[in-house]
């Protein structure tokens, strides 16, 4: 009987343990930053991150902030997952045409938004999935002839000092080398 008792509680505990984990992991990423009031709380002080980063201030001096934050607003919820939120903007790759933006602006956005973020206490597991979503639409704001050109420098550098994989010890440090020089 008593063996009975203690493998029913070790059951309830297990049952109510498996399904707060599944509450936990159906909630969406924009849940679990905190919902509309806290995303507009972040937009804001990514904008208020920019407008005083001296890398890419002037690229909004003459926007709307009104617009742009509604637009950035909008867009980080649909891309969190958020359900009742539409984004009305036009797609990366148009609304960053012909702007030439560099590796460098894109990464000073990135360090804005996640420093936006974390200082409205977002955790580390939801900064890197932020993070994933950034990254992947990196290729649509970039200026492609930026990274292409990198890449096939890079590249040509490593083949042509030796014949082996980018895996080999080797050719790891020459295009460590080529990246801290910067002559690739
Ligand atoms: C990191 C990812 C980025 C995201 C998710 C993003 C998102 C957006 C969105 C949603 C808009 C509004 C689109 C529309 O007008 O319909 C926009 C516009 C714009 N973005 Fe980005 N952006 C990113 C990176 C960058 C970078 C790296 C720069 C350059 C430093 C940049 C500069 C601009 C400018 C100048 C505008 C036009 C603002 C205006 O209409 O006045 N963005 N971006």
């Amino acid at each position: 009987m008593r063996l009975s008792i203690t493998t029913a509680i070790l059951a309830a505990i297990v049952l109510s343990l498996s399904s707060s984990l599944a509450i936990s992991s159906e909630k969406s990423l924009y849940e679990r930053i905190g919902g509309e009031k806290k995303v507009r709380a972040i937009v804001e002080d990514i904008w208020n991150n920019h407008s005083a980063n001296p890398i890419v201030k002037d690229r909004f001096a003459k926007s709307n902030p009104v617009y742009v934050k509604q637009m950035v607003f909008e867009i980080f919820a649909a891309a969190t997952g958020a359900t009742d939120v539409k984004y009305h903007g036009k797609d990366m790759k148009t609304a960053h045409a012909g702007m030439n933006i560099s590796e460098m602006e894109f990464n000073a956005v990135v360090d804005d938004v996640l420093a936006a973020c974390a200082a409205h206490g977002v955790e580390q597991q939801e900064l890197n999935e932020i993070l994933a979503i950034l990254w992947s639409v990196r290729k649509d704001i970039v200026n492609s002839h930026i990274i292409t050109d990198t890449l096939v420098k890079a590249d040509s550098q490593q083949s042509s000092s030796s014949s082996g994989s980018y895996a080999s010890g080797s050719d790891d440090q020459d295009l460590e080398h080529c990246l801290k020089s910067h002559d690739c």
